[in-house]
């Protein structure tokens, strides 16, 4: 099915593929500022059709309304196919489909874009097509235009991330109010910062898959969530976060991409923050991305990483963005990976450490702790004995940068000791240790 030309003074045509939280704020972002958005885009904009599945539960007009994709991929009046239903598929077909059929897409969805994306280009360059995927990470912080355009003359020697609202929300609240990690949940769900189900967000994987398109964008090289080392928040008490505060530290879960001699370091978990970094004030559900780059330095990019309105946003700046090019013949950035780096494995990386045991609290033990680490070529900057109760204690340790692998085997040690009693926490550090 191929599409009609467009001739610059109609309407632009544009199908919806969802009709939720962001489809709706699309829309009505769409009506409150048309005369805006439409000088902007160069013309006149019109939503033609909309793909849900139970067309009943929206009031919008019926006419617009399907439950058949191919009312939208097939109609050759439509040039911009804005994919906001999210998972993996079907979206990923239609997406595929509406590429090869030579409509420009706009989408959301960080399952595609950060597993398929290579497919993704693909499809695009043979139906001559345009892929726009900003409102896929981090909402409305315009951070892939960013690094695709803005910076696309440095170097990115690393780029650290706050990227899921929910978690951030939550650590926010366990810091302040001194809750552990339940309570802040709840609270999260209640207050519609956390999903019902909130596993993608709190066991880091939704971090992972925004991880991975930053990655690929900054590095040049493609990098897909399953090469990310992932953990998420579960683990983490109110008493790691206290004890974080009292050396100085604020706890965040961190999306971590760095560009080293031996290749790619990609990482997601729970990570102590000196107090005066920038995205250590970075709060509750907001986002920000911290990038060093050569020669640039260092830039903060930072703004509300999800909802309705901040997605609408990045969904409708790329329509305009679109509507440019499909008026003025140019073409959007396509794929900008152009070399291929390897992502090390995380045994190999090195950072400071946290490590938080229970021991029995007799005379010899930090002695005996401490060699199991030497042992392994782990040294200590700190160590600070907590909460004596009867014959128990707790040790708090503080490495100095020392190898994953090394300090996994220490804690196999750790374990294998009479006087420790258990291996409470062990969270990694970000900065000078
Ligand atoms: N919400 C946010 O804050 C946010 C932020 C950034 C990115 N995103 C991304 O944006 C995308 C959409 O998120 P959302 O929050 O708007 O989702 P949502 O509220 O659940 O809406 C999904 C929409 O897609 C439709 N849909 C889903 N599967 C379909 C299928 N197989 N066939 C036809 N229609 C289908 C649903 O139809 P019915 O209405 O008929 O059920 C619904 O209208 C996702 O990729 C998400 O990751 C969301």
């Amino acid at each position: 099915m191929s599409i009609r030309e467009y001739t610059g003074d109609s309407p632009l045509q544009i199908g919806l593929l969802g009709f939720g939280t962001v489809g709706k704020a699309a829309e009505q972002m769409l009506e409150e500022n048309r005369d805006w958005i439409e000088r902007r885009a160069g013309g006149p904009l019109a939503i033609k059709r909309i793909l849900v599945r139970h067309p009943g539960k929206h009031r919008d007009d019926a006419r617009r309304l399907t439950v058949d994709p191919f009312e939208v991929l097939d109609d050759p009046d439509i040039r911009i196919v804005v994919e906001v239903m999210g998972g993996m598929d079907p979206a990923r077909h239609y997406i595929l489909e509406a590429l090869r059929r030579g409509k420009t897409v706009i989408t959301a969805n960080k399952e595609v874009m950060s597993s398929c994306g290579q497919e993704i280009f693909r499809a695009g360059d043979v139906g001559r097509a345009d892929i726009f995927f900003e409102a896929s990470v981090c909402g409305g912080i315009p951070i892939i235009y960013a690094l695709k355009e803005s910076l696309a003359a440095n170097r990115i020697r690393s780029l650290i991330g706050i990227v899921n609202g929910t978690t951030n929300y939550i650590l926010s609240k366990m810091t302040h109010e001194g809750w552990d990690f339940a309570p802040a949940l709840e609270d999260a769900q209640a207050k519609g910062y956390a999903e019902a189900d909130p596993s993608a967000d709190v066991e880091g994987h939704d971090a992972a898959r925004k991880l991975a398109i930053l990655a690929s964008i900054a590095f040049g090289s493609r990098v897909t969530p399953n090469q990310v080392y992932t953990e998420g928040i579960e683990r983490v008490t109110a008493r790691d976060i206290q004890y974080a505060r009292e050396l100085g530290w604020s706890v965040k879960l961190l999306a971590i991409a760095k560009e080293g001699d031996e290749g790619l370091e990609v990482r997601v978990h729970p990570t102590f923050l000196p107090q005066d970094h920038p995205l250590a004030a970075v709060s509750d559900a907001f986002n920000a991305i911290y990038v060093d780059a050569e020669p640039l330095g260092e830039a903060m990019f930072y703004g509300r990483g999800a909802g309705g309105k901040p997605t609408a946003s990045a969904i409708l700046g790329d329509v305009v963005a679109a509507a440019r090019n499909l008026r003025s013949g140019g073409r959007a950035v396509s794929c900008t990976c152009h070399r291929e780096l390897s992502c090390r494995h995380m045994s190999e990386v090195s950072t400071g450490y946290y490590l938080r045991l229970a021991v029995f609290d007799r005379p010899g033990v930090l002695a005996r702790v401490a060699q199991a680490l030497g042992d392994q070529g782990v040294s200590l900057t700190s160590v600070l004995q907590k909460l004596t109760q009867g014959d128990q204690a707790e040790l708090v340790l503080i490495t100095h940068r020392a190898r994953e692998k090394d300090v996994q085997a220490a804690v196999a040690e750790l374990r294998q000791l009479a006087v420790v009693t258990g291996i409470l926490n062990l969270i990694r550090i970000e900065g000078v240790v």
